[in-house]
């Protein structure tokens, strides 16, 4: 394996290569990164016609004891859905009630993780003409074990208009499958809405899980692509993500069916917060916005001058000062600054629509005339594109098995060298030895990766797809990582990605390569400085997608210094077995192990083990 690495072969890879591609889907963000513990928070789920559904909600008592319902009494317009508890047995009448009261239950996303002495921050609307006595507790999923409680009484008067409480509760044990209840002994008529609970300790303190969180921010993603995907566009329309929905006070939006991925979403993780995610990561945002476009139906060119208006506006949102329209919502969320918005993608990857590149043009002129800067993204491929058809960048999504994938390493060894570059913002290795994310996939993507490494004087960006997966409602697999209401852990292919995240605004070098009888192996150089110590790196990153242990001559040439004895490292990620894959059991059964190289120098031997990942880090 030969590096050239003379200053005259380098070559300044794009400061934004590797990002990450967030969708709601598989509960990503609804009962995953957006920490929010309460499951159909606002009683919206079962759509805007009363007497409604109220899933995942749970009636504690029976039919004489309480008669729960709902009805559009709510005091927010846009939601106009609340929870009516009648209670009938209680302190006043003969009907006893059980101990323990009767109410509603949520269990959140599959059981809430209640973690010993974190505080919980509640939030509820109530309303009642009647005297009230309303306890709200954090139990065992039976309901037996109270973890912490807070009783919220009053007077007939008190609950005559709605009334938000809030309070924290702090629970003396842990227990990752407890549920909120919210239980009375009192007879009379209670109405409930905008029932949350949040942590205290979120990511940054902007409402993101955490571990999740950190998990992202661990790749140091240069951008970040949201929300989607199929989730961007909808089955139908009605149903696509409307950014506008999702703006402003929690308890006002409305909610909306992800019937992309079938499951309803309270959108507590909307516009905004994306964009405050993006910003929290030091991610650069790429928002596609929907373009009129959903997965069944689509909006013609001749009435899409309303769709565009909203997108103009939604731009506004992020980036427009306080005094305009919509940047004064966005300050009176909490951000004056204006998020920095430069990548709006028009549409998901629907290039093949009937009215897709009448539409974009509409958006493009509009986007351009408003914000010249801003980079615009076709999803059409590169020759459509044209003076009369302009485009920033071109979006690609690659799925393939893993051979297939391992062959695109040369994907874009032919692509013109002049005109818009590519973001690669989905791909992934999808089929049968991709299984819920094995070793041989991660192999694959990661051949991928050096292959657009060294396309990227014209692959400018590349995301994988999708990023999480709550364990308990799997609609794609692979996925980056998993994770359920406790626990997380990353797949052979996350961890690939920490062998890419120091790539962005690198420098690449060539290398050449020859293994004789042998054309399972790719490889890629990069120096790149680390920020902590100001420490300049060779990392030789060779992937081994076959079954041999190969012994690899390494030689550096056109180096300005050498490089140092000590102080260089090795990183490996395999286990040996191509279809090995991560669990909760066995979340680092392949993960990557780091050890010293000795006597690093311009000419080595190394080995290379059969189905690896194997990163040299030289210190120059
Ligand atoms: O990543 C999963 C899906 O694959 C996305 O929603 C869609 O854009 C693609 O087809």
């Amino acid at each position: 394996l030969s590096v050239d690495a003379s200053p005259q072969t380098a070559r300044k890879m794009p400061d934004k290569m590797f990002g990450i591609f967030f969708e709601e889907i598989n509960h990503a963000g609804a009962g995953g990164l957006w920490a929010e513990l309460v499951s159909n928070r606002g009683f919206e789920a079962g759509g805007p016609n009363t007497p409604s559904n109220i899933e995942p909600w749970f009636i504690i008592g029976n039919e004489s004891s309480i008669i729960v319902g709902t009805d559009r009494t709510s005091c927010f317009e846009r939601n106009p859905v609340a929870l009516r508890m009648e209670v009938l047995c209680g302190s006043k009448g003969t009907n006893v009630c059980p101990s323990g009261g009767v109410g509603v239950y949520n269990p959140g996303y599959w059981g809430m993780n209640i973690e010993r002495r974190k505080g919980y921050k509640v939030s509820l609307h109530i309303r009642s003409s009647d005297a009230v006595s309303l306890t709200i507790s954090l139990t065992s999923s039976d309901g037996l074990h109270k973890l912490a409680s807070r009783t919220i009484t009053g007077g007939k008067k008190q609950f005559t208009n709605w009334t938000k409480i809030q309070f924290r509760l702090y629970s003396s044990q842990n227990n990752t499958n407890s549920r909120l209840q919210i239980t009375t002994t009192k007879t009379g008529v209670v109405w409930l809405d905008q029932v949350s609970v949040m942590p205290s300790d979120t990511y940054m303190g902007h409402g993101f899980r955490k571990d999740l969180a950190s998990m992202l921010a661990n790749l140091k993603p240069q951008f970040l692509k949201f929300p989607g995907g199929n989730y961007a566009m909808g089955q139908y329309l009605r149903n696509a993500f409307h950014w506008g929905e999702t703006v402003g006070p929690w308890e006002e939006r409305p909610g909306h069916v992800n019937d992309a991925w079938g499951y309803w979403t309270d959108d507590g993780l909307g516009f905004f917060e994306f964009l405050q995610l993006a910003e929290d990561l030091g991610a650069s945002p790429v928002w596609v916005v929907n373009d009129g476009a959903s997965i069944n139906e689509e909006v013609p060119t001749a009435i899409i001058a309303s769709l565009v208006k909203d997108v103009v506006d939604g731009i506004e949102f992020a980036r427009g000062g306080v005094n305009t329209t919509w940047g004064s919502v966005r300050a009176a969320m909490g951000h004056p600054q204006p998020f920095k918005l430069d990548y709006v993608s028009i549409g998901n990857q629907e290039c093949w629509m009937l009215y897709y590149r009448g539409n974009y043009q509409k958006f493009y002129s509009a986007i351009k005339a408003a914000y010249p800067d801003i980079n615009i993204i076709s999803s059409c491929d590169k020759s459509t594109i044209s003076a009369s058809n302009p485009a920033d960048l071109y979006d690609v999504h690659v799925y393939a098995s893993s051979a297939n994938m391992f062959s695109r390493t040369s994907m874009f060894d032919n692509t013109p060298r002049s005109g818009p570059k590519a973001i690669v913002s989905e791909y992934a290795v999808t089929g049968n030895d991709a299984g819920k994310g094995t070793l041989v996939a991660a192999l694959a993507e990661a051949a991928f990766l050096v292959g657009l490494e060294k396309n990227s004087d014209v692959v400018e960006m590349a995301s994988c797809a999708p990023l999480f997966v709550n364990d308990n409602d799997r609609k794609w697999s692979p996925d980056a990582i998993v994770f359920n209401s406790w626990q997380h852990y990353g797949c052979p292919n996350y961890w690939m990605l920490h062998f890419f995240k120091d790539s962005s605004g690198a420098t690449f070098h060539p290398t050449t390569m020859q293994v004789s009888n042998y054309d399972q192996m790719v490889a890629s150089a990069i120096t790149w400085q680390s920020p902590k110590d100001k420490s300049t790196y060779l990392k030789i990153k060779v992937v081994n997608f076959g079954s041999k242990a190969v012994d690899l001559n390494i030689t550096v040439t056109g180096l300005e210094s050498g490089i140092k004895s000590s102080g260089s490292k090795k990183t490996v990620l395999t286990s040996g077995a191509p279809l090995d894959e991560n669990s909760f059991e066995q979340p680092e059964k392949v993960a990557p192990v780091l050890s010293p190289v000795a006597d690093a120098k311009q000419q080595m031997g190394v080995s290379v083990s059969p189905y690896s990942l194997t990163s040299f880090d030289l210190l120059l």
